[in-house]
């Protein structure tokens, strides 16, 4: 199965279901544990097991971990190959997925008490049109949940892929959605990228034996992965880039 790129590396090294951040408790804590955290910081906020809408849902952990505590939750990603993967490793069936760009899920006005976004602002253009048609499926009271990075100076959009950070307030002014906390957790998400080429490092040939019949140039693509995320670490440790955990609510319905 063709994964979308880097992620089948990213997999076979921390078999997690996950391709984001990890939120990191402690510098001790392992990436593994702190992937699976990152979704689960704001799990208080959710509405008491109500239907969960996982946006950009990848290859499904954050998924399949929130149905798993109680909240049903449907994931929504357009690629074939996570959606099938996704499926594959699911915990329970209780765990939906469907392949579809949000953009084109059916409208489902007030189904949800929580909309997740996990590391998949920057795939919208117009973060407001993205944050509206998360909130009419919201039920009054229902809350979003954005784990992302966000830029900081003003870059232009076509230079850094990801929103400014003051988007999410602005958004949700012209919205009319509470801001109930926008959070800076750079600091404990920093340790996500020594820890992944660290275990590049150690299990580099175990991840090009297992890939390559599949992929390869998967050599290619391991050093591309390590260019690109010693890229994204430098830009958050010189500050252009924070990290935001961020939770709107829904004051009405819509
Ligand atoms: C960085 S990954 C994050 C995946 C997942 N949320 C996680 O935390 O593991 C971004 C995901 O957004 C998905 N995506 C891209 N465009 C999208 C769109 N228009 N609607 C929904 N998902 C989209 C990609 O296919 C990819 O799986």
């Amino acid at each position: 199965m063709h994964l979308p790129h880097s992620l089948p590396i990213y997999e076979s090294l921390t078999r997690s279901g996950h391709y984001h951040f990890g939120y990191f408790s402690s510098t001790k804590q392992n990436l593994r544990s702190a992937l699976d955290d990152l979704p689960l910081t704001q799990l208080h906020r959710l509405p008491h097991r109500e239907r969960v809408l996982d946006v950009g849902c990848g290859i499904g952990g954050t998924t399949d971990l929130l149905t798993q505590r109680g909240f049903p939750t449907l994931g929504v990603d357009p690629s074939r190959e996570s959606i099938a993967y996704a499926c594959g490793r699911r915990a329970t069936p209780m765990t939906k997925f469907v392949r579809r760009r949000f953009e084109q899920l059916r409208p489902q006005p007030a189904r949800f008490g929580a909309v997740m976004m996990v590391e998949v602002t920057q795939h919208f253009a117009c973060l407001t049109r993205a944050l509206a048609r998360a909130a009419h499926m919201l039920q009054p009271g229902g809350v979003i949940v954005i784990h992302d990075l966000f830029v900081v100076p003003d870059l232009p959009r076509d230079r850094v892929p990801y929103h400014q950070r003051s988007a999410l307030q602005e958004a949700a002014r012209e919205l009319g959605l509470e801001v109930l906390t926008q959070e800076a957790i750079t600091e404990h998400v920093t340790p996500t990228v020594p820890q992944l080429l660290q275990l590049l490092r150690k299990y580099r040939r175990r991840v090009v034996h297992g890939l390559r019949p599949d992929r390869p140039d998967v050599e290619a693509e391991i050093r591309e992965l390590e260019t690109n995320l010693q890229v994204l670490h430098d830009a958050i440790r010189n500050g252009d880039l924070v990290y935001e955990s961020c939770v709107i609510r829904n004051p009405g319905g819509w």
